[in-house]
């Protein structure tokens, strides 16, 4: 007797030992923490407690796995932080509610807003035992909820004792009420505060990092131990509604009869990055930009390519294959003149602009010609006859390189003549005293040219326009008869008796405006004027 009376005492002592330690607990992070889980709550591998995923109409339920004994004036105080995260920042799905239950299942409880506490038949009814603080981001009419983010204490139902938009009356010395949105997804932390000699209930709502206000959001009198049992399971239950909405407790602190102990904020796991993500400022601020610069990039290369495209475009038919060795590409002679710039503007004659030119291959100083054709009509047979004519040699007249087509354009391109033509010395005088006999003879040779394109080859090429602008000198002061053949391009596919006759009336045969006829006898009158 007298030896077992101190082990009896041991016993006690370590009972009301082991007792008071169940009646206080801390959970800064939940990584490892024993808690007994229902439905999705989870805790997450860095030690998030997990209420709810974005799964739709599910709820979660997380206890504490140790009753807690509550005598008839019991007191209890708890802080936890949570955070409601929704994909769509204006909208979200139900809610967080503080509970304490006398099981930790809540059996035939709903989702949706019956917050995962109660359902239809149940609901209200005092047999239940259960306290709630509700944190709810959806207003349930038939519950006759205040707004869509308010704080409520529940006793034994969804219809609340209390509640109050969510937002905290701030201490400082701007004193005043808060607004706070639950669903914002910031971190929040609650404190419920009973005294039950004094049957007072606070709840207390702040923002993270803001110190526990001193004036609670709700302050009622309620005899709390008419509506809970001795033995009391707290913990948490969560619901999801309509919207993908996720649920966090943080970190959560405990304990009857006394004062919590506070969290330790910094120890807190942080959330995971979901829904509308607060993306670093690169990709937010940097890739719409770098974006927009690419598709800048691409519609102006694919722009620039269409504009050279269709800048460098020609006119290709499949009978020119043939004259291929004689054919420029636009994009050269585009190149040699520059882009056709003024500054290289040699003249402009009866039939076209003439463009000095350097060609990028060969460097070659070339003189181009650029005819405006509209109609194909003839075409061939002038290309034919171009490149035939190219096929000329006589060192007293011009020579034609080759062709190029383009709609509605011919460019021609010759051999540069550095002195001119003619009609420059004679008429504007500058160096027409400076002729001496045996270069006016140079020049006059220019006659045997006109012979060789009469009577040199098998097929008789028609100048027809024979004037001092058309006899060229080169640098040797030769003079070199340009621009024959052209008259054709005009002539093919019309009758010559009807329609205009091409070339300056005055350096023409006079019979051929008449006849049409009469090409072979020319007049070089450009003589009598030296
Ligand atoms: C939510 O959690 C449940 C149970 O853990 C899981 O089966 C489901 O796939 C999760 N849903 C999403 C959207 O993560
Ligand atoms: C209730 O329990 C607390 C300690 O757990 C004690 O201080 C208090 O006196 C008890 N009250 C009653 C009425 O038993
Ligand atoms: C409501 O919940 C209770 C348990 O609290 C259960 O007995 C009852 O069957 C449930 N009713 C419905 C309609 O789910
Ligand atoms: C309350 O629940 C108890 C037990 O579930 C039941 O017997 C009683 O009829 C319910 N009361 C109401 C008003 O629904
Ligand atoms: C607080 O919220 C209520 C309702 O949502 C709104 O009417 C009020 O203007 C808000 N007050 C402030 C200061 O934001
Ligand atoms: C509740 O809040 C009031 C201040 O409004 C305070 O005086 C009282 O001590 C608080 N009660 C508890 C149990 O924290």
């Amino acid at each position: 007797m007298l030896n077992t009376l101190p082990s009896l005492l041991l016993l006690l002592l370590f009972k009301t030992k082991a007792a008071s330690s169940d009646e206080s607990f801390i959970f800064n992070g939940f990584r490892g923490a024993n808690m007994n889980l229902n439905g999705l709550a989870e805790i997450t591998s860095n030690g998030l407690l997990r209420l709810t995923n974005t799964t739709q109409q599910q709820q979660g339920h997380a206890f504490h796995p140790t009753p807690l004994h509550f005598n008839k004036s019991f007191s209890f105080s708890t802080t936890f932080v949570f955070a409601i995260v929704s994909e769509y920042p204006k909208v979200s799905g139900h809610g967080i509610a503080f509970v304490l239950s006398p099981n930790t299942d809540l059996p035939g409880s709903l989702p949706g807003q019956y917050l995962g506490l109660f359902n239809q038949s149940n609901n209200g009814n005092s047999s239940n035992h259960i306290l709630a603080v509700e944190l709810d981001t959806l207003l349930s009419p038939e519950f006759s909820d205040i707004d869509d983010n308010h704080v409520g204490i529940d006793v034994n139902g969804l219809r609340s004792v209390e509640a109050h938009t969510a937002g905290y009356f701030s201490d400082g010395s701007n004193r005043g009420f808060r607004n706070l949105s639950l669903k914002s997804g910031q971190l929040m932390q609650v404190w419920v505060d009973y005294d039950g000699p004094n049957m007072e209930l606070n709840v207390t709502l702040s923002p993270i990092r803001v110190l526990k206000p001193v004036v609670p959001l709700m302050s009622i009198t309620i005899d709390l131990s008419e509506s809970t049992l001795d033995s009391v399971y707290a913990g948490f239950s969560s619901s999801t509604g309509s919207f993908l909405t996720s649920h966090y407790i943080l970190g959560w602190s405990f304990i009857v009869n006394g004062r919590v102990q506070d969290l330790d904020l910094s120890k807190l796991p942080s959330l995971p990055r979901i829904g509308p993500k607060e993306k670093p400022k690169v990709l937010t601020v940097g890739l719409p930009v770098i974006l927009s610069m690419v598709a800048l990039m691409v519609a102006s290369i694919v722009g620039l390519t269409l504009w050279r495209r269709h800048k460098f475009a020609e006119v290709m038919e499949d009978w020119e294959v043939e004259y291929g060795p004689h054919r420029f590409a636009y994009k050269e002679l585009y190149i040699a003149t520059r882009g056709f710039r003024e500054r290289e503007l040699l003249g402009a004659g009866g039939f076209g602009r003439v463009y000095k030119g350097v060609l990028p291959k060969n460097k070659c100083e070339v003189a181009i010609k650029r005819v405006s054709h509209e109609s194909r009509q003839g075409m061939r047979e002038f290309v034919a006859e171009i490149v035939s004519i190219g096929r000329l040699r006589h060192r007293n007249i011009v020579k034609l390189l080759g062709y190029c087509r383009r709609k509605g354009e011919l460019l021609l391109v010759y051999d540069y003549m550095s002195n001119g033509s003619l009609d420059k010395i004679l008429f504007n005088g500058m160096k027409k005293d400076r002729l001496g006999w045996s270069q006016r003879f140079r020049i006059v040779r220019v006659a045997s040219g006109l012979l060789y394109l009469h009577e040199g080859w098998e097929q008789l090429v028609v100048h027809r326009d024979v004037k001092s602008s058309n006899v060229l000198l080169d640098g040797e002061m030769n003079g070199r008869l340009g621009d024959f053949g052209l008259a054709r391009l005009y002539d093919h596919g019309t009758d010559p008796q009807t329609t205009h006759v091409v070339g300056t009336l005055g350096y023409l045969a006079p019979e051929l405006p008449k006849t049409g006829k009469g090409m072979h006898c020319q007049s070089i009158l450009i003589f009598f004027n030296m």
